[in-house]
């Protein structure tokens, strides 16, 4: 589920219609989900598709939910079942501590250890749902011997998998719904002999189911205008504070830069929000960082009623605050950008074609 900002749980009820409508049997409740799964007044403990095997009585250190489930599946070709199990597992690095309910987040890899063994002895194939940072899913592979597939994602962070590790086939769950997981497993006499993983992406040729297409386009009107109710309550900055606001502007740089401002307001970088107002996502927290100068630094962007002054990639999104360097242009110089100052924004998920050389062609100035 989606865990920050104001309007997480306008979007995570939607979000959760979506996910009853996919038919998900079992969801590794982690970090964050629980609370936003209780805001959405879903009882964790009904049924039996909500599985952790650390999140436990602070008082006991019994599961609060079932550590692991067994599913049947039949293989293509073949009338024999075979037994998945899975195991879910959540990191503890940025949870927003216990609520006071009573329960908290043990140590992920002890936690494995602890329930493996019994698992192990009533499955085919034991998956691992293993919502850890990278380097925690590899110790999980390093350190146990009786995984078959560790299925990890950890905030947008994506580093080298698929990877074969001891007898694991770890796998990384993509965001934001941006692709497809497929597991294949080959069994021979009912031995499994291999798994091959696949992510398929899911781009505008894949055509949408319509039902879901209609209930996506129904979320998205809706979600929309909530967020424009949401930051309708806040007042836009005051003209005062806005020229006192670290970031100055574009066009405060223009009259000195003009080679430069030209440069880019033929750019796409001068018109990033005008993409996302033809999505409904100009008031969408999760979009607006990067389209945006300065978002959620002191003085920079904060949405668009109160700071429009703010929106697109500006040259201080760039280049950093610019209003010292304005009153004093010779003496107080502008930081030197890092090499690497593109990527913040231009991330493997969002821009999948960046390259220096080629972009910077683009936008050179
Ligand atoms: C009053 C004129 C003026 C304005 C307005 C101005 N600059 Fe400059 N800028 C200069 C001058 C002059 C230099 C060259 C400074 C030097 O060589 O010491 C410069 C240099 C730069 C450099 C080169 C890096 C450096 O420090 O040598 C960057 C980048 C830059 N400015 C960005 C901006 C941005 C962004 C803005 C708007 C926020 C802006 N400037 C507004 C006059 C201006
Ligand atoms: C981490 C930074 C980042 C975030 C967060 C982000 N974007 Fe973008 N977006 C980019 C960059 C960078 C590009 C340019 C990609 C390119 O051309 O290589 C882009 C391009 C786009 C485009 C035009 C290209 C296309 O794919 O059609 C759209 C539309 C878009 N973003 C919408 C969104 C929406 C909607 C959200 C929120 C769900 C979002 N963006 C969140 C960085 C971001
Ligand atoms: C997408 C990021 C980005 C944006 C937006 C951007 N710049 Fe730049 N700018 C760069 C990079 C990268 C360089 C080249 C590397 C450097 O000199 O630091 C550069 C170079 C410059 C230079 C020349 C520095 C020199 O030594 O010659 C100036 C002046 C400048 N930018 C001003 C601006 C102004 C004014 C704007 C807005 C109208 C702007 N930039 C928008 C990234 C950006
Ligand atoms: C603050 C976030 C941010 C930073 C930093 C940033 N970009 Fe972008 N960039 C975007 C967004 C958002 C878009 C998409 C805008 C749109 O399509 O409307 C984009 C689009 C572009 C495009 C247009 C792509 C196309 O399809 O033509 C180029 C080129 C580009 N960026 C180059 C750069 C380079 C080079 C740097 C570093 C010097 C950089 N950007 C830094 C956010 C950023």
């Amino acid at each position: 589920m989606q865990g920050m900002g104001d309007d997480r749980t306008i979007k995570n009820r939607w979000l959760w219609q979506g996910m009853q409508r996919l038919g998900i049997e079992v969801l590794n409740v982690a970090e964050d989900d629980i609370a936003e799964l209780q805001a959405q007044g879903i009882d964790l403990k009904g049924g039996d598709r909500f599985i952790s095997a650390n999140l436990v009585s602070a008082a006991t250190g019994a599961p609060l939910l079932k550590p692991y489930v067994v599913k049947q599946i039949a293989l293509k070709g073949s009338s024999q079942k075979y037994r998945l199990g899975f195991l879910g597992l959540s990191g503890r690095e940025s949870f927003s501590k216990t609520d006071g309910s009573g329960y908290t987040w043990a140590d992920p890899l002890a936690s494995a250890k602890k329930w493996l063994p019994e698992l192990r002895k009533e499955c085919d194939f034991l998956i691992v749902l293993a919502c850890l940072p990278a380097k925690d899913a590899v110790q999980l592979a390093v350190d146990n011997s009786t995984i078959d597939i560790i299925v990890t994602g950890f905030k947008h962070q994506m580093s080298g998998f698929p990877a074969r590790i001891n007898q694991s086939t770890l796998i990384y769950a993509e965001d934001e719904g941006k692709s497809l997981g497929e597991l294949r497993f080959a069994v021979v006499r009912g031995q499994k002999v291999d798994v091959q993983p696949a992510n398929h992406a899911l781009t505008r040729n894949i055509k949408d189911e319509p039902e879901m297409a209609a209930l996506i386009r129904q979320a998205k009107a809706a979600v929309s205008q909530e967020q424009r109710a949401l930051v309708n309550h806040n007042a836009p900055v005051a003209a005062s504070d806005a020229s006192a606001s670290l970031f100055a502007t574009a066009s405060r740089c223009a009259p000195c830069h003009t080679a430069a401002f030209d440069a880019w307001q033929k750019s796409q970088h001068a018109h990033a929000i005008e993409i996302l107002k033809r999505e409904k996502k100009e008031f969408d927290s999760a979009c607006v960082g990067c389209h945006v100068t300065g978002n959620g630094r002191p003085g920079g962007f904060v949405n668009l009623n109160q700071t429009p002054q703010l929106a697109n990639v500006q040259c201080e999104a760039c280049h950093g605050s610019g209003t010292q360097h304005l009153e004093k242009p010779t003496e107080a110089g502008m930081a030197k950008l890092a090499a690497d100052s593109c990527l913040a924004c231009h991330t493997k998920s969002n821009s999948p074609e960046f390259e220096f050389a080629a972009y910077w062609a683009k936008i050179k100035h």
